[in-house]
């Protein structure tokens, strides 16, 4: 199987690039380049033998993700792993000096996890902690929770660096100045570069940075004509690209955003969607530009394509964005009026304008219409690049070897300010033309991301499945793969999913072979919860209480619990009726059901795949 980016990526500091001074080194786990991103306004990145160049550091910050299920990023689990298990870490941490940023969610169970145990093992371990840990909550905003621990930074580093040199200076406040790329504008004849020129296809790493094209061969809907929502499936062909994937894994998909957004933002930046233009970092002498600006992407390409594919044209607007567009804002009205929405006074303001009505990066700027900035600061300070989406693989590759399939919910419906919100990826997959349908078929540039969200090893073991809605799709995997198994003669363990859908007639998603695989045997039980049927709602954890009994002896036998959805809402729900159901039928004190609850984790026999 493809092999995730493995390392913490390790950045070293621009300001002590000169010999015999200082080096400040910035490790960061980043999924969607938040972290990166923070990093990036004061670092370059450099390799990322992390362990090996660890040991040498005598001064690092951390800059670390927690998602999903309390877990750290693809890039910093290895260290993560390394970090936290390696109980007696020597010596060298005696030396260290060190500030750790989380980037979380309050909304969720496990804020800032990872953060916090760095933080705490590297302090307990001896290392020198400069500051507290800075918990960022993306929920609030994220880039204030920044600023504030960094403000709280400086002082600190000043004081060190000037303990060890005399002569050093006082570090001057951090002040950002607006990045910018230099622009190049061709004529038509030039040759285009092709989108993601780096595409791995026949390439050994496929990965987020290697991602490779695959075809869509085919896409349906899933809900009724009843149904006012929708939900696609998608299949990926994955013949002959070397792409490999197993039952539970992630694929990383990087959608173009659709026309009329790309229309949109052509309008307001006033440039015609089929201008020609490359980004350089550099100067036209080949001196750099700035401190770490890489070109985003390749040219030279259309306007339209750079919005299509590298754009995120969509989400609120950060605060050193609208830094940037108020110094390309002809009306000073205007500027003033940006300048205070990223300041300390308009904190309130910006919470409750930009991030409290959702205003996406492109009604902010109709809202400032005299702010024009070329493309240049455009793709460097105020469009971040499009990140890929991911999505739980909802087939089995001994089903299905030659084909991902994605089961996606449609993002489409009202923002707070009455604007039509489309996600990006979801509208890509409900308008993509399959290759069944036309041979000039939807591709996109994609990638698997390992995932330990596994079938025991042992097929005779007892599994239990929750999976509302889209929550279903690992689950299909699961039983195609359960059934190739009995079809190879393996003996399976008994097997129960609870699934969860608003009404029978409308999105109950895959019925047909979810009937069949309880005719086959992969499946030993359907209960499915109609929430949306009856005068009241029925969730997937109601059911769950039903047969409590029944999951209790599965769980006992032991066997393995597997919870896929929604994060906030189902999968808290599903966790405290689980604590319910150990505690009554194994007739235990809250406090010892709670500690079973975690044994199963720790065992990995309770596994999530949230979002
Ligand atoms: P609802 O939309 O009627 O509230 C898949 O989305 C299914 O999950 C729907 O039937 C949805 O019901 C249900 N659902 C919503 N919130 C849930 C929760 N907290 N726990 C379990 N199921 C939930």
């Amino acid at each position: 199987a493809v092999q995730p980016k493995p390392l913490l990526v390790r950045e070293e500091s621009e300001i002590d690039a000169d010999p015999g001074k200082r080096k400040v080194t910035v490790f960061f786990g980043t999924q969607t380049g938040t972290a990166e991103g923070f990093a990036k306004d004061d670092y370059a990145v450099d390799d990322d033998q992390y362990e090996e160049k660890l040991k040498k550091e005598t001064l690092a910050f951390f800059m670390l993700a927690t998602y999903g299920d309390g877990e750290p990023t693809d890039n910093a689990a290895r260290f993560y792993k390394w970090f936290t298990e390696q109980k007696e870490k020597g010596a060298w941490l005696q030396q260290l000096t060190f500030a750790v940023f989380g980037l979380g969610n309050r909304q969720y169970e496990h804020f800032n996890k990872i953060g916090k145990m760095v933080d705490e093992q590297l302090a307990e371990q001896g290392a020198n902690r400069l500051i507290a840990v800075g918990l960022g909550d993306d929920d609030q905003c994220i880039e204030d929770d920044f600023t504030a621990w960094r403000e709280l930074l400086w002082p600190e580093l000043d004081k060190i660096l000037k303990d060890e040199d005399d002569s050093a200076t006082v570090s001057t406040p951090y002040t950002a100045a607006v990045p910018e790329y230099r622009v190049v504008i061709h004529d038509s004849t030039v040759v285009l570069e092709n989108k993601h020129v780096s595409l791995a296809n026949g390439l050994a790493t496929i990965d987020i940075h290697h991602p490779c094209r695959a075809n869509v061969a085919v896409q349906r809907e899933l809900h009724t004509s009843e149904s006012v929502r929708s939900c696609i499936h998608l299949e990926f062909d994955i013949s002959g690209i070397g792409l490999m994937y197993e039952t539970g894994d992630h694929v990383g998909v990087f959608a173009e955003n659709c026309d009329e957004t790309i229309e949109e933002a052509g309008k307001l930046l006033a440039q015609p969607l089929d201008l020609i233009f490359t980004l350089h970092a550099d100067k036209e002498d080949g001196t750099p530009l700035g401190s770490s600006l890489a070109p985003p992407f390749p040219g030279p390409c259309t306007l339209r394509t750079a919005l299509a594919c590298y754009a995120d044209l969509l989400t609120p607007p950060k605060k050193s964005a609208l830094v940037a567009l108020a110094s390309h804002a002809s009306d000073p009205s205007e500027a003033d009026k940006l300048r205070f929405l990223s300041s300390p006074a308009g904190k309130d303001e910006y919470s409750q304008w930009v991030v409290g009505r959702q205003r996406s990066l492109l009604e902010v700027m109709a809202e400032f219409p005299s702010a024009k900035p070329p493309l240049g600061v455009f793709f460097a300070a105020i469009a971040p690049h499009l990140q890929p989406r991911y999505y739980s693989i909802s087939s089995s590759p001994r089903f299905s070897p030659t084909r991902i399939h994605v089961t996606c919910a449609l993002v489409y419906g009202p923002s707070p300010t009455g604007r039509i919100h489309r996600g990006v990826c979801s509208t890509w997959m409900k308008r993509a033309v399959p290759l069944e349908k036309s041979t000039t078929c939807s591709w996109a540039p994609i990638f698997v991301r390992q995932s330990s969200f596994k079938l025991p090893a042992d097929s005779s073991i007892p599994i239990v499945m929750v999976g509302p809605g889209t929550g279903l799709a690992p689950f299909r995997g699961f039983l195609q793969e359960r059934l190739a198994l009995k079809e190879s003669g393996v003996l399976l363990g008994p097997a129960i999913l609870f699934f969860g859908c608003r009404n029978r007639r409308m999105d109950f998603i895959y019925e047909d072979e979810l009937k069949n695989f309880v005719e086959q045997g992969s499946l030993s039980e359907l209960v499915v919860a109609f929430s949306r049927e009856g005068p009241t709602k029925e969730y997937v954890q109601h059911k769950m209480l039903e047969k409590a009994a029944y999951i209790w002896d599965l769980i006992s036998k032991p066997g393995y619990l597997y919870v896929c959805g929604d994060a906030k809402g189902m999968a808290r729900d599903v966790h405290r009726t689980l604590h319910t159901i150990i505690q009554e039928q194994g007739s235990l004190g809250s406090t010892t059901a709670e500690s079973m609850v975690k044994n199963l984790q720790m065992e990995g026999r309770y596994l999530r795949d949230v979002w």
